[in-house]
């Protein structure tokens, strides 16, 4: 039995009752485990300790109205982490395993899912890295593929709890044509000296201009960026951001709501009219921003100030949050067939 205090989730690791273990060995995965250990044993040369051979994946489930369990679009995030996996040059599960663990870690941890109508949720954790002893610089033949979870709440503040973000021109998260549009652990790596300096200056995020001209929008640390300008949702075009599987839910949403969708290159003179502009992605939903700063560097005290609405939430951001949120909470009929029934 659980005993968290589900009304005040954060964005934090608890320990479950199980997570799910399988090794790619010999060509082919070992029969899944459930492990109540949460400590795994690997060797002290496994390349991803290394070289950072690792990728991962992160989405929710959720606890319904209805009293039902859905996974939303497992499908979506199974395909983004085979495009990891091949990056990396390792094996990686196939979609039908890969939605089979998910189903399972929910089902093993089903006292870990927390009530409907608190905003929380069951994040998924699915982790894949290379575990065979190596020295040299090379993609890993074997690997573990592990499904984790965890109750979470808001990943910032609140639900719906505007933020003030940061825009570093003296840090970029990734290369031009690097890795930036895959989830391999290495860019956020890449962004903590500068999320540190953010934080230590009282922002809850960092986001990131196109590392070729410094002159586009690209994202934020840990989620996808989008501004609204009368009817349209407007969003980033760029090779170098991770393809946000909530933004593009989000984009089918806002068509949905009768507004125009608009994917291109977003100039960082935009900024200044877009009348709401948030963060999107699984960890945060959707949340608002209230001010973007601009500084040359993030040790200037030379600024230019972005502000949007009055600290609460724009009123189209809210649509499209209750839009999502609605299928993910079985609130509203899933049209699009987004969510995986987990049945118990
Ligand atoms: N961008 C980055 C850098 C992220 O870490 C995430 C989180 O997964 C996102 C965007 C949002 O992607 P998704 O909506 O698929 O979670
Ligand atoms: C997610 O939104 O699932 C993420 O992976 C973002 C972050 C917690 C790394």
């Amino acid at each position: 039995m659980s005993t968290i205090d589900f009304d005040n989730l954060s964005f934090a690791y608890h320990k479950t009752n199980t997570i799910l273990y399988t090794e790619f060995k010999n060509g082919k995965w070992s029969e899944i485990e459930s492990r109540t250990d949460d400590y795994i044993s690997i060797s002290a040369f496994a390349g991803s300790l290394h070289y950072g051979i690792q990728c991962f994946e992160g989405l929710k489930a959720f606890r319904g109205k209805d009293g039902k369990v859905r996974i939303f679009r497992p499908d979506e995030n199974a395909k983004r982490l085979r495009k990891s996996a091949e990056y990396l040059g390792i094996e990686a599960p196939s979609e039908e395993m890969f939605i089979q663990m998910c189903k399972r870690i929910v089902k093993e941890n089903i006292d870990f899912l927390p009530p409907y109508g608190n905003n929380a949720s069951m994040y998924i954790r699915p982790i894949l890295f290379g575990s065979n002893p190596q020295l040299g610089v090379k993609s890993s033949t074997e690997c573990v593929f592990m499904m984790l979870c965890s109750p979470v709440g808001a990943y910032t503040g609140g639900a719906l709890e505007a933020i003030d973000v940061v825009i570093a021109r003296d840090y970029d998260r990734a290369a031009p044509n690097g890795s930036g549009a895959y989830k391999v652990g290495g860019n956020y790596a890449c962004s903590l000296l500068s999320l540190n300096k953010a934080v230590k200056l009282g922002y809850k995020a960092v986001l990131y201009l196109d590392p070729t001209s410094r002159k586009f929008i690209d994202e934020y640390n840990s989620s996808n960026f989008f501004g609204i300008k009368g009817n349209s949702y407007i969003t980033p075009l760029s090779d170098s951001i991770l393809p946000s599987i909530t933004n593009k839910s989000l984009e089918v949403a806002a068509r949905e709501l009768g507004m125009t969708v608009e994917r291109r290159p977003v100039p960082v003179e935009e900024l200044g009219s877009f009348e709401e502009v948030g963060e999107c992605g699984t960890a945060v939903v959707i949340t608002p921003v209230h001010k973007i700063v601009d500084k040359p560097s993030l040790e200037s005290d030379q600024e230019t100030v972005y502000t949007y609405g009055n600290g609460l939430c724009g009123e189209k951001s809210l649509a499209l949050y209750k839009y999502i949120t609605s299928i993910q909470y079985g609130e509203a009929p899933d049209k699009f067939g987004w969510t995986i029934e987990v049945e118990l």
